[in-house]
């Protein structure tokens, strides 16, 4: 029998779960930014109560403060099986699009072509969007209007020898289907092209192998993953190395520092290790043999995503045996094909309407574009009122499942 995860003990990984508010709701706004992990909570505390000054410097309190700040890198290069030169840690996903954007403006060519889909989240859209300012040729990978879905087919009649990039999700915000990173990289590269892959919404639901993904760009956002408020951006040592500068120009040889021209959040930086943290405890409490970072990281993976079908099958279910609701993107709980980020809407009552009655009844949730704006126009949804969307994560529960699929009755009926 496969190992179950221990939600109990999961659950106290998380200061949010013991406060008397936090317990009223079912909380369901995981993709929107996730509960922070007390192992992160508790490097963000040290490093601001103890090492909060200009890092790396020699006296004592720096030289931590900038030990702490590399081992985050370090810790997050293992965990993702990369280098940790080839991680940038940024304010957030959309600033690091909007940096890396910048740069291939410079390096990209008038006539050079640019596929960009429209299933995206617009932190990977508008930046790439705007390089028609320059004279690059942006060209739309579209959804199938009916399914929210990416075919891969399509991208093939787009693709050719002028292709410099295709940017893409990993997996929607709202369509949560799980796209074919590798068939499409590998697609991407035969006609020279490289690839931007936003994770934000597959990132909280499996630890991402960059190598074994064959990536050149990869991005998500830590606050989704447990973790301090950053970006953090995979870039390929090659790509990095070949890529213009966007930092300061006296540190044009510093790896990271070329797409890092803001200056980091060093406390946050600092905490970001504390993800890491957690998953190792998460790890030691299921498992008791050691393993490579990738072998622990498909443990956990495998952990975490059958709780969550688990919970996103309670809602699915209910929402497909109700033929008035329309759920967008894969028609399953499968989190092989699906995250447990499920959006509907309803035939006969807006979005609003359902987010206010679920509100009442104490379910955590939001309703609207969530910022896809181009896939939702694509569905010809309301942009307005957009369709309502229950996100959950590996710390959801059954009983929360279990409350949000009553109050969906309470208010459609069964
Ligand atoms: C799929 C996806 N991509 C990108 C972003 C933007 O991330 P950030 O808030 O870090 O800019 C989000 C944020 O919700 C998202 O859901």
């Amino acid at each position: 029998m496969s190992q179950e995860l221990d939600l109990n003990f999961i659950r106290k990984q998380f200061p949010a779960f013991s406060q008397a508010e936090n317990r009223k709701w079912a909380f369901f706004e995981n993709a929107g930014g996730s509960y922070m992990a007390k192992q992160v909570i508790d490097k963000f505390t040290d490093y601001i109560s103890h090492k909060r000054v200009q890092p790396y410097s020699p006296y004592s309190m720096s030289a931590q403060a900038g030990q702490a700040m590399d081992l985050s890198y370090q810790r997050l290069a293992e965990l993702h099986n990369v280098d940790s030169s080839e991680i940038i840690l940024g304010p957030s996903t959309s600033m690091n699009t909007f940096i890396l954007a910048s740069a291939f403006a410079k390096d990209l060519q008038k006539g050079d072509e640019i596929i960009v889909s429209n299933q995206e989240h617009e932190a990977n859209a508008g930046s790439w969007w705007r390089l028609a300012d320059y004279g690059i040729v942006v060209k739309e990978w579209q959804i199938d209007r009916k399914t929210g879905l990416l075919d891969i087919a399509e991208l093939d009649n787009l693709l050719s020898d002028k292709t410099k990039l295709v940017c893409f999700t990993h997996c929607s915000n709202i369509a949560a289907a799980i796209n074919d990173v590798k068939t499409i990289t590998n697609k991407a590269h035969t006609f020279g092209a490289q690839v931007v892959v936003d994770g934000v919404s597959y990132a909280p639901h499996q630890i991402i192998d960059f190598k074994d993904l064959n990536v050149d760009y990869y991005l998500y956002s830590l606050y989704k993953t447990y973790g301090p408020h950053l970006g953090l951006l995979y870039a390929k040592r090659e790509s990095l190395e070949k890529i213009a500068n966007r930092g300061h120009f006296f540190n044009a040889d510093k790896l990271r520092y070329k797409l890092d021209p803001a200056g980091p959040n060093h406390a946050a930086i600092a905490a970001a290790s504390g993800v890491v943290d957690y998953y190792e405890a998460v790890y030691n409490h299921h498992f008791n043999s050691d393993a490579s970072a990738p072998s622990k990281a498909k443990k956990l993976n495998q952990l975490f995503n059958s709780q969550e079908e688990k919970v996103a099958k309670i809602i699915i279910d209910y929402l497909l045996s109700n033929k008035d609701i329309q759920l967008i993107g894969p028609q399953t709980h499968d989190t092989s094909k699906r995250a447990p980020t499920i959006s509907f809407r309803h035939k006969n009552m807006s979005s609003a309407k359902i987010t206010a009655a679920l509100t009442k009844q104490y379910i955590a949730t939001n309703n609207g574009h969530f910022y896809a704006y181009r896939l939702i126009k694509a569905l010809g949804i309301d942009l307005e009122d957009g369709i309502v969307r229950l996100s959950a994560s590996h710390y959801s529960s059954v009983e929360d499942a279990k409350k949000a699929s009553l109050a969906l009755e309470s208010i459609f009926g069964s």
